[in-house]
């Protein structure tokens, strides 16, 4: 029997993962993402109706990673014709790590979707392309959606991602070969790595990610944000792509779209109802909040959602 959610059930249900904390392990590739306490851990939920329910450390930033490509792609999807956008990353899950190079040789340069590294840094080239200034355009975003105007990004994680980023350079260069990249690769990768080293709070990310649950429509504009349709694909892209190789186990145990970042944090949407935001640092071995991803599975199973 599905229960009611409320700030009592959020903080029994991390009560019940904060065991596994110690069972995963925390991103290191980037020095400044090693840095975060291992055991920190929070959850939110935000209604359609718009309510807030939190607990643990939910009012805590931090660095939101990948999660930042789900945006880069609605900024995309307001500036770019359908056809554009997907003629130049596909929609497919990639079964590959997120930052392999390997299928996009073998595919001519355009990367399997737009939540993996490739396919985020084709979506970061072309939001070059039509806006005059991204990453300010990103935070004005994401502060009004999270009613938070210091959002802002983490200068050292930039720094530190950049310090540390042969491997995104050389996807862009593979993709510059291919004609699929038009822009300075330099200029393209400090605005993705600053939206990666973008930090936010759980119940900021709840607040954030709620039109995914509300047909585009956020609680602050009269105008959607995009439109039923576009939240849909988005949905659906987060369902087949969003979780790296672990998409499979994730729509498994968890029944919803998700996105995750190697900072630990994950958003889901229970479409027409909610958006939930967790946040532990240390990932299991597809790259996911382990904890996390527990909290989820949990969650969904006592208040009975998921759509499948
Ligand atoms: O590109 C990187 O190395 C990371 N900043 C990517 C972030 C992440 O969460 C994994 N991505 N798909």
């Amino acid at each position: 029997m599905p229960v009611q959610l409320d700030n009592h059930l959020l903080e029994e249900i991390l009560a019940q993962v904060r065991p596994l904390i110690g069972q995963g392990q925390v991103a290191d590739y980037i020095p400044a993402l090693a840095e975060v306490q291992a055991d920190k851990l929070g959850i939110a939920v935000c209604t359609v109706d718009g309510d807030l329910f939190t607990a643990g450390d939910a009012q805590e930033r931090f660095s939101i990673q990948s999660i930042s490509k789900v945006l880069s792609l609605v900024l995309a999807m307001g500036r770019y014709e359908e056809a554009e956008i997907w003629q130049r990353v596909g929609k497919e899950p990639s079964g590959q790590p997120f930052n392999s190079l390997v299928q996009l040789e073998l595919e001519q340069g355009k990367p399997r979707n737009p939540f993996i590294n490739a396919g985020a840094l084709v979506v970061c080239d072309m939001l070059q392309t039509r806006l005059s200034a991204p990453r300010q355009r990103m935070l004005e975003v994401v502060r009004q959606l999270a009613d938070q105007p210091d959002l802002a990004y983490d200068a050292r994680i930039a720094k530190s991602e950049f310090e540390h980023s042969a491997r995104n350079a050389a996807i862009a260069w593979l993709m510059k070969s291919f004609g699929n990249f038009d822009n300075d690769v330099i200029t393209v990768l400090q605005n993705y790595f600053h939206y990666c080293a973008l930090k936010m709070s759980c119940a900021e990310l709840a607040k954030t990610f709620l039109f995914l649950a509300n047909q585009g429509q956020t609680l602050q504009h009269d105008e959607p944000l995009i439109t039923p349709q576009q939240t849909r694909q988005i949905n659906a892209l987060m369902v087949t792509s969003g979780m790296y190789d672990g998409a499979g186990e994730f729509a498994y145990r968890v029944g919803m779209p998700g996105k995750s970042g190697v900072g630990g944090g994950i958003i889901a949407i229970v479409p027409h109802e909610m958006s939930i935001a967790v946040w532990c640092p240390e990932l299991d071995a597809s790259g996911n909040s382990l904890a996390g991803t527990a909290a989820l599975e949990i969650l969904a199973k006592r208040i009975g959602r998921s759509i499948f």
